[in-house]
């Protein structure tokens, strides 16, 4: 087989170690499709591992294995947004290709990380960072270039949706649920970014860019987790034929006239979604993008979108794109890297100012359930406040008085601007009739 083609590994957590196992089980299958004999001549790591090969240096000086003349392509698995940033721009400026998981790292420094690439004509691949084991950055990049992205709604947080997936089903406590996805190796470090929305928002602002040719902008990503979320709602959510999913949507709106509300949404909330709906029925650990495009219309993209396999599955086929890439840059002049895929999609010099939407103006359907005592005139006096801020009213349930005299209504509405929903729950708490607060929920027919 031809020259080698080396590689390193920083960092040996969950997903470092499921890099080495997926090399040493696969191996002659990357041979035969690379053409190349890939080996792994370093790693970084602080504690030195027994049960590494011994052919393979253990280095504790990660920036030291990020610039060496042994490596070709370091892979970036440490996480976090420090030391991996260092060593990010530690291997560019030595003009190696980077492949990463970190997507709060892209996320909040990509910007300045892609064009430090494109400056050095290095590539910086990040499969592994959104949706673990599902191809969508490249299916978003490449297989749908000539498409015109409209929205696109996701369940990009695996931890999570195992989450809410066994709660329903089985109705298992949050906390023991969270503690084995901790051992299953889903959850982050801080698995409060898990079920914060944060990783999704993260993975969102990845999402974002390559749709619509936008910089990052994960600061400006609305993010509600699913902490808030009961047992009770998810009942009455299935009760008016809804599933609640964690998802996070990203939607392009023209302001049908209005070019004050013209720009794009960016959003992580749980969310009612139609039980039929295909992501309604995404479960467990699974992931799911649903891409609107224009001519082609809805395509979803589902696996697995955490854990160790998963992940190394997007890292290799990452290092996998690369290998080729140094094999074109043999065949031809030194300064085609091979590679002319954007990291965004979109030509650095094209990506677009279009404003993200504050919360406020974003537009979603709402479910709403509403606390009240049980007396005459209650119902009506909900349904005209809705009705005077033109919130049109899709259905209503009205459960029997579950405390004495006190009665929960659950509404569901048409899409709305949500400064108008918030004037509306304003005025219905302010209701003597009113016992507590509104507890809202968005809702998206995902049409
Ligand atoms: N903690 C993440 C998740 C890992 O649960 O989705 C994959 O990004």
């Amino acid at each position: 087989m031809s020259n080698s083609i080396k590689l390193a590994i920083l960092g040996l957590g969950t997903v470092g170690t499921g890099v080495i196992n997926l090399i040493n089980d696969n191996l002659d299958e990357l041979k035969r499709r690379s053409g190349r004999d890939i080996i792994i001549t370093e790693v970084g790591t602080r504690r030195q591992r027994d049960d590494i090969d011994a052919t393979i240096i253990q280095n504790s000086d990660l920036m030291a294995t990020a610039a060496s003349d042994n490596v070709d392509i370091v892979i970036e698995v440490i996480g976090g947004t420090t030391l991996a940033k260092d060593v990010i721009m530690h291997a560019i400026k030595h003009g190696k290709h980077v492949v990463t998981a970190n997507k709060a790292l892209l996320a909040e420094h990509g910007n300045e990380i892609f064009a430090f690439a494109e400056a050095h004509n290095v590539h910086v691949a990040y499969e592994a960072a959104v949706a673990g084991g599902i191809p969508i950055i490249k299916v978003m990049r490449e297989a749908l270039a000539a498409n015109k992205i409209d929205w696109l709604a996701g369940i990009i947080n695996g931890t999570g949706n195992f989450i809410m997936t066994e709660m329903r089903d089985k109705g298992r406590p949050f906390a023991d649920v969270l503690q084995e996805a901790q051992e299953l190796g889903y959850a982050e470090a801080d698995p409060t970014f898990d079920v914060e929305g944060i990783d999704a928002a993260h993975k969102l602002a990845l999402l974002a860019s390559i749709a619509f040719g936008i910089p990052l902008q994960f600061d400006k990503v609305y993010c509600e987790g699913i902490t808030g979320i009961t047992l009770q709602d998810v009942n009455y959510a299935e009760e008016l034929g809804y599933r609640i999913k964690h998802l996070g949507f990203a939607v392009r709106r023209d302001g049908q006239g209005n070019a004050d509300a013209a720009g794009i949404e960016l959003r992580v909330h749980p969310t009612l979604i139609p039980q039929e709906a295909l992501l309604a029925n995404v479960n467990g650990v699974k992931n799911a993008v649903l891409v609107n495009s224009h001519p082609l219309g809805q395509t979803l993209y589902c696996g697995d979108g955490a854990g160790a396999g998963a992940t190394a599955s997007a890292v290799m086929a990452d290092v996998m794109d690369l290998v080729r890439v140094l094999g074109s840059k043999d065949r031809d002049d030194q300064n085609n890297t091979g590679h002319h895929v954007p990291h965004l999609a979109f030509i650095p010099e094209q990506l677009s100012d279009t404003p993200i939407l504050r919360a406020e103006q974003m537009t979603t359907g709402y479910y709403l359930r509403v606390h009240a005592y049980d007396s005459p005139g209650v119902l009506a006096d909900i349904t005209r406040i809705l009705s005077d801020a033109g919130i049109n009213i899709d259905a209503i349930l009205q459960k029997p008085a579950h405390k004495v005299g006190q009665v929960p209504v659950i509404i569901l509405t048409l899409p709305v601007v949500e400064s108008q929903m918030n004037l509306a729950i304003e005025k219905i708490e302010k209701l003597d009739t009113i016992t507590d607060k509104v507890v809202r929920i968005r809702l998206d027919e995902l049409e």
